[in-house]
C-alpha cells in the first residue's frame, strides 16, 4: 500500500507540530511541487536543522523524477550519494566520522552500527521504510564536482570562456551583466577588485570579452592574455587604447594572468566535463541527476568565481527552455553567506537576482539556505514565495525576518503579535511554512532524511565515492573531434597543372568545393553532388518538417563508378564556381564524360534517399508525443518528463477546482439547515453555528487549499459532529432539520471520498530512463524530394609533404 505522504507531485516535508505542547501530530506535511518555482529561503541558526530541512527537500524532488544542481559551500551535501537501502552497519562504516566513535568510546565497527540503527528507527518513526531509499537511489545519478581539484568529478571552468547562448546575446541587458559578471569574477580569480564603471581592468577585459562574444567565438585563458597585449580594437569609447591603457601596463595585467595560468594545480580548472547545464541535469539517457559542486575546499575569490560562473551558465540554459507551469529543475545552495549580500554587489549576486525574478517562467526553483536573515538581499526576498523559518539566534535576526514576512504577507492579515511568539518558540527541525500560495501558515517537524548526515567527506572519502563515475562521465563530457580522413578509393592520375579540370559533359553543371588556404599542394577530385529539399510528414504523429541535405559521393575508376552509400554530407553553401590557381586534378573517369550516366544517378539518389533516409524518431504511445528532429533519445526523455509533470499537477488542480465549488454549494445548505435549527433555538445560536462552520473548514482544509492531508480531520469531523448533535436532540421540534444537517455532512464526506479517489486514480506514474518508447521511421516519397543541384563537383585535397592525401575539406561537412 502507498504510504499516506506519497501524493501526486507532493513533497513529503514533515509532520504538523505542537508548540504549546511541543509535540508531534499525525498531520502529514506535503509541498506542492510546483509551489516551488516561485522560490523557496530556508532560514534558521546554526544546528536548527536547515541543511536536513533542504537534503530533505531534494530527496523528495529526485524520487520525483525532478533533477537538481546544488552549491555546497560547506561541504554537507555530498552526504545525499549516502544511502544505504539495506542500513547495514557494514555500509555506514565507511563513512563514519571516526572521531565521533572515539569521543564515545566505542570501535568504529560499534558505532556504525549504531547509526545505523539510529536511521532505521528515524526513517520508520517517520514512515519511510528502506524500499523508498532503494526508490531514491534508483531515481537518479548522484555525482559529486569538485571544481579546481581532482577529488571528486572535475569541471572545466576555464577552459575557455565560451559565448552565451543567442536567447542572452540577442538582450542587450542580459549580455552587458553576462559580461561584467564574467570580467568581475575573472578579476576577482587575480585577486583584483575592480569596479565595472571606472576600473581599466574590468572596461579593457570586458571590451575583449564583447568583441569575441558578438563574433560567436569564445577564449580561453591564453587567447584573452594575448587579447591583452594586442587587442583586437584601437580605441575604447572614443579615447586611443593605449591612451586609456598603456601597452606596458597592459603587460603586467597579462602577466597576473599568465602566472595564474601557470600556478601549480591549475590545471584542474581546465580538466573535465564542461559546464553544459544540460549535462549536468540529465544524463544521455534522459534520467535526472543530483549534480553536487562542493565548494568548500576553495579560498574566497575562486568560490566566488566558480559560483558566479555557474550561475550565468544556468541562467544561459533557462532561457533556452520552453516555458512550463510545472516544476522543472531544482537550483539549490545551503550557505547563501557572502553571496547575495544586500549592500554590496559581488558578482553573485546580479546572476542571482536574475534568476529570482525569471526563472518562474522556466520551472526552475530556486532554494537558498542561510544562518543570518541579514545576508539576504531584501529585493530577492520579496520574490521568494516561500519561507521556511527555523529557530533563530538574536533579536535581531527576529526583527529582520518578522519585517520580511510581514512585506510578504502584505495584505492577508498579517498577525505580528502571535508570530513573534511563534518564532520565540521554535525549536530544533522545527520550521513556521509561509507559503504564499496556501491560505495559513503550518508549524512543522522535518522528516528524518533518508540520506546518512555525516557532514562533510574527507577530500578520500569523495575520491572514493567518485571513482566508478569519472571514467564514463568524463569521456561523455569530451567531445570527440578527430574524423577519419577521407580519400578516394582509387588512386587517379594527376591531371598536368597547366591543364585546369577536365572538362565536364555538356549540360552537366560544374562546382568547386571551397578548399582553405591556397592552390599550391592541393588536388581536386572529382564527384557527384545533389542538393536537395527534403519533406517529411505524416498526419498519424503530426509531423510536417523539411530539411535540407547535399551529398557528395567521390567518383571511382572502376566497375561501380558512383556509389551513394559512400557519399558524404557537406554545407552547399561553400559549393563555388571558380577553383584555386595552382592546383592539380585527378583525371574524371570515363563514364563521367557521358551526360545520360547522370540522369541515371540522379533516379539513383532519389532512389538511394527513399531507402536510407527515413527519419527515425522516438515516440511515446502512452503520452501521444514524438521527439523532434534535432533532439536526442536523452532530451526527448526528458521532455517527456516534464510534459507529464505538467498534466499532473493540471489534473490535480482541476480535481480540486471540480469538488471545490460542489463543496461550496453544500457547505452553503449546510449552512441554511444548522440557521433553521438555529431558529427553533434561539437561545444557543451562535455556539451552533460555530459548530457548524468548524465542521465545514475541517473538511474544507482537508481536500482544499491547505495540503496538509490530515489524519485528524476525521477526528474532529467527529467532534464537531457529536457536540452538534448532543445539542440537537434536546428539542424534538428540530429533528427533521437536524436530519437534513445530517444528510449534508454525509454527502460532504462522500465528496471527499470521492476527491480522494479520483486523485489518486490518475494515472501519471513515469520513470524517464525505462518508460518504454517506439521508434518511428517515417519513410520519403519520391514527391517528398526536391532536387535543386545535381552536377559534377571537384573536392579538395591537400598533398602533405610526404605526398600524402588529406581531405582539405573537413570543415564543410555536415552531420546530416
Ligand atoms: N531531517 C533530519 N533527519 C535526521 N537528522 C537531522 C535532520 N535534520 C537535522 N538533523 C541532525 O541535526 C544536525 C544539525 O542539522 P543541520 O546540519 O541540518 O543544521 P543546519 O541548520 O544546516 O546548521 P548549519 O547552519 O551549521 O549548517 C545534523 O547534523 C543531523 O544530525
Ligand atoms: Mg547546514
Amino acid at each position: 500500500m502507498k504510504e499516506a505522504y506519497e501524493k501526486l507531485g507532493a513533497f513529503y516535508l514533515g509532520k504538523e507540530y505542537d508548540l504549546a505542547s511541543r509535540t508531534l501530530k499525525d498531520d502529514v506535511v506535503l509541498y506542492d511541487s510546483k509551489d516551488l518555482t516561485t522560490h523557496a529561503v530556508i532560514i534558521g541558526m546554526t544546528g536548527s536543522g536547515k541543511t536536513g530541512l533542504g537534503i530533505g527537500l531534494l530527496e523528495e524532488s529526485l524520487i520525483d523524477n525532478i533533477p537538481v544542481i546544488a552549491i555546497d559551500p560547506k561541504g554537507d551535501l555530498t552526504n545525499l550519494l549516502l544511502t544505504f537501502p539495506e542500513l547495514k552497519g557494514e555500509d555506514f562504516q565507511p563513512w563514519v566520522n571516526a572521531q565521533d566513535a572515539v569521543t564515545k568510546g566505542l570501535t568504529v565497527n560499534q558505532y556504525a552500527k549504531q547509526q545505523a540503527q539510529l536511521w532505521q528507527k528515524g526513517l520508520s518513526q517517520w514512515g519511510q521504510n528502506p524500499e523508498r531509499i532503494a526508490r531514491l537511489r534508483a531515481a537518479a545519478e548522484f555525482a559529486v564536482y569538485t571544481p579546481g581539484s581532482s577529488a571528486g568529478l572535475p569541471v572545466s571552468v576555464l577552459r575557455s570562456f565560451s559565448p552565451p547562448p543567442p536567447a542572452i546575446r540577442d538582450d542587450g541587458d542580459l549580455f552587458r551583466e553576462r559580461i561584467q559578471t564574467t570580467v568581475t569574477s575573472l578579476l576577482a580569480l587575480l585577486d583584483i577588485e575592480a569596479d565595472p564603471i571606472t576600473s581599466r581592468e574590468h572596461i579593457l577585459l570586458a571590451n575583449i570579452l564583447e568583441h569575441a562574444w558578438s563574433l560567436g567565438r569564445s577564449l580561453d585563458l591564453a587567447g584573452m592574455i594575448r587579447a591583452i597585449q594586442a587587442p583586437p580594437f584601437q580605441r575604447i569609447g572614443v579615447m586611443d587604447l593605449d591612451l586609456f591603457y598603456p601597452q606596458k601596463e597592459r603587460f603586467s595585467l597579462a602577466m597576473r594572468l599568465n602566472n595564474l595560468l601557470a600556478a601549480p594545480g591549475f590545471e584542474a580548472w581546465l580538466e573535465g566535463a564542461p559546464l553544459d547545464i544540460g549535462h549536468m541535469l540529465y544524463t544521455s539517457e534522459g534520467k535526472p541527476r543530483a549534480a553536487i559542486f562542493t565548494i568548500s575546499h576553495l579560498s574566497d575569490p575562486e568560490r566566488m568565481f566558480f559560483v558566479a560562473t555557474l550561475l550565468n551558465e544556468i541562467l544561459g540554459w533557462m532561457r533556452t527552455q520552453p516555458g512550463t507551469s510545472s516544476l522543472r529543475a531544482i537550483l539549490y545552495m545551503d550557505e547563501i553567506y557572502g553571496y547575495f549580500p544586500p549592500v554590496s554587489n559581488p558578482p553573485s549576486k546580479t546572476p542571482l537576482l536574475t534568476l529570482l525574478k525569471q526563472a518562474r517562467a522556466y520551472g526552475l526553483g530556486v532554494v537558498l539556505a542561510t544562518q543570518n536573515p541579514v545576508d539576504l538581499d531584501y529585493k530577492g526576498l520579496s520574490n521568494t514565495g516561500t519561507w521556511f523559518i527555523g529557530r533563530l539566534q538574536t533579536e535581531r535576526d527576529k526583527e529582520r525576518v518578522l519585517a520580511g514576512l510581514e512585506g510578504a504577507a502584505a495584505g492577508t492579515g498579517f498577525d505580528r503579535g502571535r508570530m513573534e511568539e511563534v518564532l520565540a518558540a521554535l525549536g530544533k527541525r522545527v520550521f513556521l511554512l509561509h507559503n504564499v500560495h496556501e491560505n495559513a501558515p503550518a508549524i512543522f517537524q522535518t522528516r528524518w532524511v533518508m540520506s546518512y548526515l555525516r557532514g562533510p567527506l574527507t577530500r578520500e572519502q569523495i575520491k572514493e565515492l567518485t571513482a566508478d563515475k569519472k571514467s564514463s562521465l568524463t569521456d561523455a563530457g569530451k567531445t570527440a573531434s578527430v574524423t577519419p580522413v577521407s580519400v578516394p578509393g582509387t588512386p587517379f592520375k594527376f591531371a598536368p597543372l597547366e591543364a585546369g579540370p577536365p572538362v565536364s559533359p555538356p549540360g552537366i553543371d560544374t562546382f568547386f568545393l571551397a578548399a582553405s588556404g591556397a592552390g599550391q599542394g592541393l588536388v581536386y577530385y572529382p564527384a557527384v553532388v545533389g542538393c536537395m529539399n527534403i519533406h517529411y510528414a505524416s498526419v498519424q504523429y503530426d509531423i510536417d518538417v523539411s530539411e535540407s541535405v547535399a551529398l557528395a559521393a567521390t567518383l571511382e575508376d572502376g566497375p561501380m563508378v558512383l556509389d551513394w552509400d559512400h557519399a558524404e554530407a557537406f554545407d552547399p553553401a561553400h559549393l563555388e564556381m571558380t577553383a584555386l590557381p595552382g592546383a592539380e586534378y585527378a583525371e574524371l573517369p570515363q563514364a563521367a564524360g557521358k551526360v545520360s550516366a547522370y540522369s541515371k544517378w540522379n533516379k539513383d539518389l532519389l532512389r538511394w534517399m527513399r531507402q536510407n533516409r527515413p527519419l527515425t524518431l522516438t515516440r511515446s504511445k502512452r503520452f501521444k508525443m514524438t521527439s523532434s528532429l534535432e533532439e536526442s533519445e536523452g532530451e526527448f526523455r526528458s521532455r517527456l518528463a516534464q510534459a507529464i509533470r505538467e498534466k499532473r499537477d493540471l489534473a490535480v488542480e482541476k480535481i480540486r477546482k471540480k469538488y471545490d465549488s460542489r463543496f461550496t454549494t453544500l457547505k452553503g445548505q449546510l449552512l441554511r439547515a444548522q440557521q433553521a435549527i438555529d431558529r427553533e433555538q434561539e437561545q444557543a445560536k451562535s455556539r451552533k453555528t460555530q459548530t457548524a462552520i468548524s465542521f465545514g473548514s475541517a473538511i474544507l482544509g482537508a481536500f482544499l487549499g491547505r495540503k496538509t492531508v490530515s489524519t485528524t480531520t476525521a477526528s474532529r469531523v467527529g467532534t464537531a459532529m457529536r457536540s452538534a448533535s448532543r445539542i440537537q436532540k434536546e428539542k424534538m421540534d428540530v429533528v427533521r432539520a437536524q436530519e437534513r444537517t445530517r444528510a449534508i455532512q454525509g454527502q460532504m464526506e462522500e465528496l471527499e471520498a470521492r476527491l480522494q479517489e479520483d486523485i489518486s486514480e490518475l494515472e501519471f506514474s513515469f520513470d524517464p530512463a525505462s518508460e518504454k518508447l517506439d521508434e518511428v521511421r517515417i519513410k520519403l516519397k519520391s514527391s517528398d524530394i526536391t532536387v535543386q543541384i545535381f552536377g559534377l563537383a571537384w573536392l579538395p585535397f591537400r598533398k602533405n609533404a610526404q605526398g600524402q592525401l588529406s581531405a582539405d575539406w573537413e570543415s564543410k561537412k555536415s552531420s546530416r
